[in-house]
């Protein structure tokens, strides 16, 4: 595909919303927080920070340089620095299938958010007892995959209208207004948990770190969750930063949004554990933590089912900008190298892909080593395959690209970030997920 037809972000600002719409989803709002609680805190948020640093915003940097560069795919965009369908392209291929493997779940979880925003609009949420409340979503999970099943396609419907829709008319006009919204909203909250008992103990648990509590599975845990969130280790960033003219930063556009992700990420996590502790909730309760904590909160406000719909309404849009672009990697592909029309493409991968999400629905059924299919695509994908990706296209980064380009990241900030960048991806980011991968996938086999 030549410059000229390929389709272009408004400009900056428009990509930096894209990508931060991309990175800021469910990952942030929904699985940080339990992640975190489930392995103690602190100690678990500061291995996070430490490997978005050092890890997640290198490679978050190489793939937006490396997709904007080479204007092509994210199979295709690795010829652009090697030479005709090098075989680096497998990490593409790779990445088409772990995105397309994390969207059949991703979009589960997505209907579950938007059965709660259906539950209330219609005021039926936040009239339930708060014993009927804290074990709501066990039951939608366990008993209920008829409704499940229902929200799982209506979200993978919205994800696939807007996709077939393409970049500009699509992707950006949705994110531009929703985005900004959701920070908004967060800030509000943010204010509120503040006058909450327990928001001493949120900060309390969330920033000091107690480091008995650590296991090698947690490090691995916040290994895979720094690519979760950042969107990393799949093509997903090659893929938008594609659509960025060559002439925009990469280095500043991936600063700005890691620096966005991980900020929503911590407010997320500071207002629901000032929830848990004031209403005597448990941190490690699981994935269900947000669906019990915030309506437990929203109960207690002034213009309760005001804010409950405005935040149900706004993770749904999160999960939503964030899902097009598990779906964008796939579809770029097949419209470009196999000549399919987009919208061809988008409703023919999405309905492949909802099919897969179905089994989700089926908590009871196993899959793999006594994992139901939720769970197998959960721990296949982060705790191996987007870091694998990641190790990857870090080496593809720092041996194959720099060299070529390294004057001019000199150029453009100075010699030292260049050559640290280089470094850092060539061995740092590569060996420091190495050998957490490594320990982590020996302790999971109980090895
Ligand atoms: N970063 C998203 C989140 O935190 O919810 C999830 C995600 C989207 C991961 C896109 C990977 C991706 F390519």
């Amino acid at each position: 595909m030549n410059q000229v037809s390929r389709a272009h972000w408004g400009g900056r600002f428009a990509f930096i919303l894209a990508a931060a719409g991309s990175a800021i989803g469910l990952g942030n709002i929904w699985k940080f927080p339990y992640m975190t609680g489930h392995n103690g805190g602190g100690a678990f948020v500061l291995v996070y920070l430490f490997c978005i640093a050092v890890v997640g915003l290198p490679i978050l940097i190489a793939e937006i340089y490396i997709g904007k560069e080479a204007q092509e795919n994210a199979v295709r965009a690795f010829d652009h620095f090697d030479k005709k369908n090098s075989p680096w392209g497998k990490i593409g291929i790779w990445g088409i299938v772990s995105s397309l493997m994390l969207l059949a779940f991703y979009s589960v979880v997505g209907g579950w958010v938007m059965n709660y925003e259906f539950q209330a609009i219609s005021n039926q949420l936040l009239t339930k007892s708060d014993d009927i409340l804290t074990n709501y979503l066990g039951e939608l999970i366990t008993h209920q995959p008829l409704t499940q099943l229902i929200w799982h396609t209506v979200f993978m419907g919205c994800t696939v209208g807007i996709v077939a829709k393409g970049v500009s008319k699509g992707i950006e006009r949705w994110t531009k207004i929703l985005m900004p919204v959701l920070f908004i909203l967060l800030g509000f909250l943010l204010v509120y948990s503040f006058f909450l008992d327990g928001f001493g103990q949120s900060l309390q648990f969330l920033f000091f770190p107690d480091f008995s509590k650590l296991t090698w599975s947690a490090i691995l845990e916040a290994v895979g969750h720094s690519f979760f969130t950042l969107s990393i280790g799949m093509g997903v960033m090659i893929a938008y930063g594609s659509y960025l003219q060559p002439s925009e930063s990469a280095i500043s556009t991936g600063i700005i949004i890691t620096l966005l992700d991980t900020l929503i990420a911590l407010v997320a996590g500071i207002i629901i554990f000032a929830v848990v502790f004031s209403f005597d909730q448990s941190p490690s309760a699981g994935p269900g933590l947000m669906f019990v904590t915030l309506p437990l909160l929203f109960k207690q406000i002034p213009g309760a089912w005001i804010i409950t719909n405005a935040f149900f309404i706004l993770v749904t849009f999160a999960a939503i900008s964030s899902s097009i672009s598990l779906l964008e990697v796939a579809v770029s592909y097949a419209s470009e190298e196999k000549n399919w029309s987009r919208p061809k493409a988008a409703w023919g991968i999405g309905i492949a892909t909802w099919a897969v999400g179905i089994l989700c629905a089926f908590p009871e059924l196993t899959i793999i080593a006594g994992k139901n299919m939720f769970d197998t695509l959960d721990i296949a994908t982060s705790k191996v395959m987007f870091p694998l990706g990641g190790i990857l296209m870090s080496l593809f980064f720092g041996w194959i690209v720099m060299p070529k380009s390294i004057d001019r990241f000199a150029k453009a900030t100075n010699p030292l970030t260049a050559y640290g960048l280089m470094w850092v991806t060539r061995i740092v980011a590569p060996l420091s997920v190495g050998i957490m991968l490594f320990k982590g996938v020996k302790e999971m086999l109980g090895m």
